[in-house]
């Protein structure tokens, strides 16, 4: 049993790999300031003995014992990311430096959720990890595409300096139940719409494509990048691979909801990547991974959870 650091442990990702983790029978520590996180996620796991729930901000230096750190803790939509942006970098940059001083102190293995926003708007498709990215670094994405970015600058030199055992995976997105209904995330808005009967926003012609991987996936990845050897760091891209343009994906929710929400074309917001595709050769290769859960059931379960939370929205 291993006691296991999971920051941002009450948001989407967080609450599944939390999950995930006390099944594996360890001890697990879930640290967030509930951001964008809920108590709702993680409520099921409270009363278990081996989880332990701290309400803490990462800005600040944290002192526990544990042997393993996912840091997951950020929010990671463009509307919770845009509200206070000074805290987003800080959450990065300054949450990165408290986590991997902690991982120094007491020589915790520690794994940084990076993200596909750090390739930017790519020219390269799909991106593989030896892609450095096109980001505008003064734009109203910044404070989080180079927040991560600068996280994983930080990673790097405290394995070039340090030699603490890090691993760095860069998600791609993903979608599932526990999502943040109100977040503008794509999958969560459609869903939410098609149960309201409202009209589906599509932004620009819906051409621009996505590759979308369900939670579940994602989180095995995640948990098979921490166990790799120590000489393994990443940066590994997690993600699914398949390509479904955004008009695809509103059709198919309005079919699988039986909605009758029609489809509207909005102006695309600035620095919107046109096309978003994992390079996951790598992560086959290393982690011995690939999804293995086709959007339409991961649209069902999603659909699922939404329908009865919005009972409550
Ligand atoms: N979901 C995706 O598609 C996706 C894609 C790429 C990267 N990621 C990364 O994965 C991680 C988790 O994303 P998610 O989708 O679960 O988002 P989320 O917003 O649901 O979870 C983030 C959690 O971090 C917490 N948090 C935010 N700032 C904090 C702080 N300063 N101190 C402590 N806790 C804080 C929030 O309350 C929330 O519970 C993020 O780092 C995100 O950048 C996610």
């Amino acid at each position: 049993m291993k006691k296991i650091l999971v920051t941002g442990g009450a948001g989407f990702l967080g609450s599944h790999l939390c999950e995930r983790l006390l099944e594996q029978g360890h001890d697990v520590l879930c640290v967030d300031n509930f951001f964008t996180g809920t108590k709702d996620n993680i409520a099921h796991l409270i009363g278990n003995r081996n989880f332990e729930l701290m309400r803490f901000d990462i800005t600040f230096p944290l002192y526990v014992e544990v042997d393993e750190i996912f840091n997951l803790a950020c929010p990671a939509s463009p509307i919770h990311y845009q509200f206070d942006p000074v805290q987003t970098t800080k959450t990065s940059v300054h949450g990165a430096i408290n986590m991997l001083g902690l991982a120094k102190r007491v020589k915790a293995k520690i794994l940084q959720a990076s993200t596909s926003e750090v390739y930017g708007d790519p020219d390269v498709h799909p991106q593989p990890e030896s892609y450095w990215g096109r980001v505008n670094p003064i734009g109203l994405r910044s404070c989080y595409d180079e927040g991560k970015r600068c996280a994983e600058t930080l990673f790097f030199d405290y394995w070039r300096q340090h030699r603490l055992r890090i691993k760095v995976v860069r998600i791609f997105n993903t979608y599932g139940p526990r999502m943040h209904p109100n977040d503008g995330r794509v999958v969560s808005n459609f869903i939410v719409q098609a149960l309201k009967g409202e009209d589906i926003t599509v932004y620009g012609d819906g051409s621009q494509t996505r590759s979308f991987c369900y939670v579940d996936d994602l989180v095995e990845a995640m948990m098979r990048a921490m166990n790799t050897p120590d000489d393994f760091t990443g940066p590994i891209n997690i993600g699914n691979p398949k390509e479904f343009t955004i008009l695809q994906l509103a059709q198919q929710v309005i079919a699988q909801t039986g909605s009758k929400s029609k489809i509207v074309f909005n102006p695309l917001p600035s620095d919107d990547p046109k096309q978003r595709k994992p390079d996951i050769t790598l992560a086959s290769d290393v982690l011995k991974w690939t999804p293995s859960i086709e959007l339409a059931q991961g649209l069902e379960k999603t659909i699922g959870y939404f329908r009865v939370k919005s009972n409550t929205l």
